[in-house]
């Protein structure tokens, strides 16, 4: 993440085209948006246009207005977003979804920067910066005919490709600190952080919604919570469910690995025992408020076995 926000900085300020990919839920409209803020036309408009969330026939006069008596229905003419988007950023979400007709005209603003309004004879002249978005292969739209190559080329003269989570997992952590402080604040919660064995399932889980997904099982688990720690148990179930899966599949094919490089099946046994023992541990204080000899007496060890254990794994109470 913190390679984009470098990337965002560096070029906000120019005027050139940004052309966004990556999977749904990846970040795009979030990193569009700080290039638009860190630019100097950050008190000008942003403008944002979804190409597939427009019926095709409408798209024309969405971007570029029209004038009164254009089309039945045009009773009055209208700015288009390229208009209201004057000197300041305009935002093209999904833009693979773009019919071939259009991507002809957006090609000539993007030349020329002018175009006409549907029905309009003046040319109106414009200075927008244009970031494009799309969580599709556009290249492969490009190979397979569905998206102009000299737009393409157009567009992508800053590309700015955001990996999926799964690829990046070392920001999961700092993403679910940031989600729980921003759901505290919302939901009026005071959730501290969440336990080891709930953060160990997080980070290996493949996320296949991205960031988006991350926040709203943030958001949901920070509701359901009864404790100021998250647990695994409050994680929606059929996250907790497919997370458990998965996780087993990689358990699994990490230990095989470790064996293949040669670790001693002892020492994989030993390691994945402690684990579990960390883990029902854990749990097990918790539920008695952290008290030790409660804890004991529930596990069925005396206060100095737990103690040992607790020294030998490492877990610190409080
Ligand atoms: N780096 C980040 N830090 C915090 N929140 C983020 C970050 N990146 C994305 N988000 C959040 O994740 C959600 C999805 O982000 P965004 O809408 O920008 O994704 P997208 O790539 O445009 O997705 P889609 O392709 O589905 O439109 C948003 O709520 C956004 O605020
Ligand atoms: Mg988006």
């Amino acid at each position: 993440m913190q390679e984009i926000l470098r990337v965002i900085h560096k070029i906000a300020a120019s005027p050139s085209t940004v052309l966004i990919t990556g999977e749904s839920g990846t970040g795009k409209e979030l990193v569009a948006l700080e290039i638009h803020r860190n630019s100097d036309r950050a008190d000008k408009p942003f403008i944002k246009i979804n190409c597939a969330a427009i019926p095709h026939n409408l798209i024309e006069s969405e971007l570029f207005g029209y004038e009164k008596g254009a089309f039945t229905g045009a009773v009055n003419s209208k700015p288009g977003r390229f208009e209201l988007a004057h000197d300041g950023t305009l935002f093209l979400d999904e833009v693979a979804e773009m019919p071939p007709e259009m991507q002809v005209k957006l090609l000539r603003v993007i030349q020329e920067s002018e175009f006409e309004r549907v029905g309009g004879l003046s040319t109106i002249k414009i200075n927008v910066r244009l970031i494009a978005a799309t969580n599709k292969d556009i290249l492969k739209e490009v190979r397979d005919g569905r998206f102009r190559e000299d737009l393409f080329y157009r567009l992508n003269v800053v590309p700015i490709y955001l990996p999926p989570l799964r690829e990046r997992r070392v920001d999961i952590e700092d993403l679910i600190y940031f989600f729980i402080r921003k759901f505290n604040d919302r939901l009026h919660k005071t959730i501290e952080t969440l336990d080891q064995n709930c953060l160990q399932k997080l980070l290996v889980y493949s996320w296949p919604g991205n960031i988006r997904q991350l926040e709203n099982v943030l958001e949901r688990s920070v509701l359901m919570s009864e404790s100021n720690i998250l647990r695994l148990q409050d994680l929606a179930p059929e996250v907790a469910e497919a997370v458990a899966s998965e996780s087993k599949e990689a358990d699994v094919s990490r230990f095989m690995q470790e064996y293949q490089s040669g670790e001693s099946f002892k020492d994989i046994v030993k390691r994945q025992t402690q684990s579990v023992e960390r883990e029902i541990i854990e749990r097990a204080l918790a539920q008695n408020d952290g008290n030790i000899t409660k804890t004991a007496e529930k596990l069925g060890l005396s206060r100095k076995g737990l103690q040992l254990k607790l020294k030998e794994l490492g877990i610190v109470t409080r």
